[in-house]
């Protein structure tokens, strides 16, 4: 099923515009007098826009460290990063401080794992979202005020009115969570960057919050780039999945492709894990094994270690993606010879 890239149907050959988002053979490494730590090794993707790309992975594995290079969020010293990454043209590695600041929450904003780092125990929310659309935006006080009680009632925050005068403590995790989207929105970004955002909330809250969010991001038209290391997650939300370990993307596909056709050995044992005892937070932790050290990095194959399918072959060379004529990418020298045992219907697939 699965072989080396074919040449391109007539449909594919056809011109169309630029993906929004392209980043090509990206490589961060953190650097310290005792090592170098290397956290992204070689990734490359497009999306287009108004997609949904899904980034799951176990703790570790450089989804943060991937999305912060997009935003060029890392301290410059000691972080060395190769390659090049893109948004709508703008070629990120080559903008000045300004223009980046100007991008940043403009064209790209993000949204992390704990609402708390985002907003200012000192202020009034009413007031932070003014501040932040007015710092993009040359728009009066009142203006970015009614912004502001509409971004809440998008978000759909209860008594909007009361919550812009409230302080960030004086509200749930959930509620805070939704207001730090609304800050992100504000200045209708084409590329929202969705970091863990519902992780730290109660099972329920983090539904309501990922049907919200996906629903705004249609509704907008918004690329957004989600991660989580929750396969329900990523099921009930991505476009795309990118399957990401030790620093490089080992499969990649649309989510139907990889969520219920998995290729590489990885995603299929995390997704047998999710379905055997349907409790996803031990998923992850039920394949046998740890992940590589990113100080040293062994040769070939970096899941090999803890792969039941690996031979010698597999620990000499990075293994190269494989793509079937699909568009379904995985890095394992055994694609289309280790037999699939495991198949998933969408019935079996967890849901949240
Ligand atoms: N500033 C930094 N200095 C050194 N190591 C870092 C830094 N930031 C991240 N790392 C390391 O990079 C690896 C990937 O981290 P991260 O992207 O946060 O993983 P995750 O997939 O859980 O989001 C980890 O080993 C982490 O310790
Ligand atoms: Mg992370």
């Amino acid at each position: 099923m699965v072989s080396q890239m074919t040449s391109l149907s007539p449909s594919q050959a056809a011109p169309h515009p630029a993906p929004l988002v392209r980043v090509d053979d990206l490589r961060v490494r953190f650097v310290s007098r005792d090592a170098t730590v290397r956290a992204v090794n070689g990734i490359s993707f497009d999306l287009e826009r108004g997609k949904v790309l899904c980034v799951i992975g176990e703790s570790g594995s450089g989804k943060s460290v991937m999305m912060r290079s997009l935003l060029r969020l890392h301290p410059k010293k000691r972080t060395v990063i190769e390659g090049t990454m893109s948004v709508a043209e703008h070629d990120i590695g080559a903008l000045s401080e300004r223009a980046m600041t100007g991008l940043r929450g403009s064209l790209v904003s993000m949204v992390f794992q704990e609402p708390m780092t985002a907003l200012d125990p000192l202020y009034r929310i009413g007031d932070q979202i003014v501040e932040t659309v007015r710092r993009h935006e040359h728009v009066s006080r009142q203006a970015a005020l009614a912004r502001a009680l509409e971004l809440l009632q998008l978000v759909r925050v209860p008594s909007p009115e009361r919550r812009l005068r409230a302080y960030p403590h004086e509200l749930s995790g959930g509620l805070r969570q939704r207001i730090v989207i609304a800050m992100a929105l504000a200045c209708r970004p084409s590329l929202l960057l969705a970091d863990e955002p519902t992780t730290a909330l109660d099972a329920s809250v983090q539904i309501q919050i990922l049907v919200l969010l996906r629903k705004i991001q249609r509704e907008m038209g918004m690329a957004m780039i989600f991660v989580t290391h929750d396969l329900g997650v990523a099921a009930q939300i991505a476009d795309q999945v990118a399957v990401m370990y030790a620093g490089r993307i080992i499969e990649y596909g649309s989510a139907g492709d990889v969520l219920l056709a998995p290729q590489h050995p990885y995603t299929k044992a995390m997704l047998a894990a999710t379905a055997k005892d349907q409790d996803r937070s031990l998923a992850l932790e039920a394949i046998a094994g740890s992940p590589p050290d990113l100080r040293a990095l062994p040769e070939g194959c970096n899941f090999a270690p803890r792969c039941k399918f690996a031979g010698p072959d597999c620990t000499v060379a990075t293994p190269p993606p494989i793509t079937d004529a699909g568009d379904h990418m995985a890095r394992c020298i055994r694609v289309g010879i280790v037999a699939h045992k495991l198949t998933f219907s969408a019935t079996t697939m967890p849901t949240i």
